[in-house]
């Protein structure tokens, strides 16, 4: 498919904010929105406007002082959200509205109790309302991957009829499996109207883990922008992850052929402000940011690192902002790692200091689960002080 560029839709700040127990406000909001932007996110979807005055105040800062993204803001299909979400972005230099409305049955009838037709209606209706308002009109139909295809088609048509240039495809409930979500969308791109205008998103939630592989495939199969948040926080089991998605895309990019604006060495301390400021801390074993992601415990491990990385490690970590020392010290280290290790640490041991610090190390490290390098350092010290005594 060559070369194509994935538009990188950051909603952190709104998705990534329904997070259970989680509440930004509006200095961590703008603080993440400029870690955004160093990050190179194309959209920042700061908040829905119309949700409290908190969020309205949040997005219109955010929408007034910054300046290098487009700047995007949630709405229902309901004339007074789209007026709020104007106040908050009209002074965006780019500004976009993402309007959404249910499409599934099961939404229509249980929680919207209005028909296809009535959904439909407002759906254009609205659409038609901000018209002229916004830069850029994106329109998501909520609960896509239980829609029917057909009238999810339809409702994509008349809203790209009456002026939306994004259509989105929200895996609302994470219960798309990666095959039949790249077949929705590819059914969606072949029936969309005016298709080389028409930007097509996805929006994947991780309820069955499978968030990041559906997010791949659509990207595979011709979506041309992806919906993310760091760390992958958001509603119940939260989004598709910013790193893990752009991680795949370069690691296999033999595979992928795809580009993108992510400056990756961004992507360690981004994680880091958002886990900071949302207080959920970072999974030891989360993929690409996790504290283990590029730690090797097993001497074989150990020792195929020391001598080439790429033996256990498919990414390199300074490549996303990591530079700490990541060779993790316990029972199954062997000495190539210990003798590393004291050579980062600083250390030049006789051959006898090495022998007997090496010896004390495994006799503690038999009892623990990890020696850290306080505990390496007392072991050392104590070797050095006898030997000199
Ligand atoms: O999950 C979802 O359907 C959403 C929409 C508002 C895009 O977050
Ligand atoms: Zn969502």
């Amino acid at each position: 498919m060559g070369d194509r560029k994935v538009i990188v839709f950051d909603t952190t700040l709104r998705d990534g904010e329904q997070t259970p127990g989680v509440n930004f406000d509006k200095d961590s909001k703008y603080r993440i929105a400029k870690q955004l932007v160093s990050l190179g996110v194309d959209v920042i979807e700061a908040g829905f406007p119309a949700a409290s005055n908190g969020n309205f105040e949040a997005v219109k800062h955010i929408a007034e002082n910054i300046d290098d993204v487009v700047v995007a803001g949630l709405s229902r299909c309901v004339k007074s959200d789209i007026d709020k979400t104007y106040e908050a972005l009209k002074n965006a230099k780019k500004s976009r509205i993402h309007l959404f409305i249910a499409t599934s049955d099961i939404h229509l009838k249980y929680k919207l109790k209005i028909s296809r037709d009535e959904a439909l209606k407002m759906a254009v209706d609205s659409v038609k309302y901000a018209s002229g308002k916004f830069d850029e009109i994106q329109f998501s139909a909520e609960d896509a991957s239980r829609t029917d295809w057909d009238f999810l088609v339809k409702i994509f048509n008349e809203v790209v009829d009456a002026g939306a240039k994004i259509i989105n495809i929200p895996d609302t409930v994470g219960y798309a499996v990666p095959k039949e979500f790249e077949k929705l969308v590819e059914y969606v791109k072949k029936h969309i109207h005016d298709k080389d205008n028409v930007t097509i998103s996805v929006h994947c939630h991780n309820d069955l883990g499978m968030a990041v592989v559906n997010s791949l495939s659509a990207l595979e199969n011709g979506a041309d922008q992806v919906e993310v948040t760091v760390c992958g926080i958001g509603e119940r089991a939260g989004n598709a992850s910013l790193e893990e998605v752009i991680m795949a895309i370069n690691t296999r990019k033999d595979y992928f052929n795809l580009l993108h604006s992510i400056n990756t060495r961004e992507i360690f301390s981004t994680c880091k402000l958002v886990s900071e400021l949302s207080g959920i801390d970072l999974q030891p074993n989360k993929a690409i940011v996790g504290s283990n992601a590029f730690r090797h415990t097993a001497g074989i491990h150990q020792h195929g690192v020391i001598n080439n990385k790429a033996t256990y490690e498919i990414m390199r970590p300074e490549d996303i902002g990591i530079t700490t020392d990541h060779i993790s010290m316990g029972k199954l280290s062997g000495r190539n790692a210990f003798e590393l290790k004291l050579k980062n640490m600083g250390y030049e041991l006789s051959r006898d200091e090495m022998n007997l610090a090496f010896k004390k190390f495994k006799d503690v490290a038999d009892n623990k689960k990890i020696v850290n390098d306080n505990e390496i350092k007392a072991i050392v010290d104590d070797v050095i002080s006898n030997s000199k005594s």
